[in-house]
């Protein structure tokens, strides 16, 4: 991937490893949008680095999903590559009878991707270069798409 003089969104981009991604590659030139649930993360991402952008997206909700792509596509039509880092790391504690952390495991690190790239993917591949990466997510690998 060319480094510089793209357009990025950063899932998770607001704290974490996805602000130091976010805010090297704003460093290195290219427009960077980054994407979370907590606005207030957002914000203070985003004043600290004029010029980036942030956008309020829960992964988990596919609906919110479809807008969120809707969205990127009519605000930042140059838009092309995405990060999807946005994730969470939960103990799997299915032994005692709960699955609500692994159903959200799943819900954010799996689903949310997939969900994600399904709906960004037209207006990607409708650019000359673009790209895709993903944190080393479970099951992410499996996913196939031309
Ligand atoms: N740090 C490590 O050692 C490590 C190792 C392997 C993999 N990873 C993966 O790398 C990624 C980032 O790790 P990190 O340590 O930087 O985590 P982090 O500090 O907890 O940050 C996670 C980011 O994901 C966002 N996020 C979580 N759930 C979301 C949802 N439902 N919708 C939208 N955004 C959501 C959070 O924003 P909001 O909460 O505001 O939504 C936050 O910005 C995660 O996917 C993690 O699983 C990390």
């Amino acid at each position: 991937m060319q480094v510089t003089d793209n357009t990025i969104l950063i899932t998770g981009g607001g704290r974490g490893v996805g602000r130091g991604l976010a805010e090297a590659f704003h460093a290195e030139g290219n427009k960077v949008i980054i994407a979370g649930r907590g606005k207030k993360a957002l914000e203070e991402t985003v004043s600290a680095n004029p010029g980036m952008k942030a956008a309020v997206v829960d992964v988990t909700d596919g609906d919110a999903i479809v807008r969120f792509a809707n969205q990127m596509k009519r605000d930042y039509p140059a838009l092309n590559v995405v990060i999807l880092n946005a994730g969470i790391m939960r103990a799997e504690l299915v032994q005692g009878g709960g699955l609500a952390d692994a159903e959200a495991i799943v819900a954010t690190n799996l689903l949310g991707p997939i969900r994600l790239t399904a709906a960004l993917l037209p207006m990607l591949l409708s650019k000359p270069r673009a790209a895709i990466m993903t944190q080393c997510l479970p099951g992410w690998h499996s996913c196939r798409w031309q």
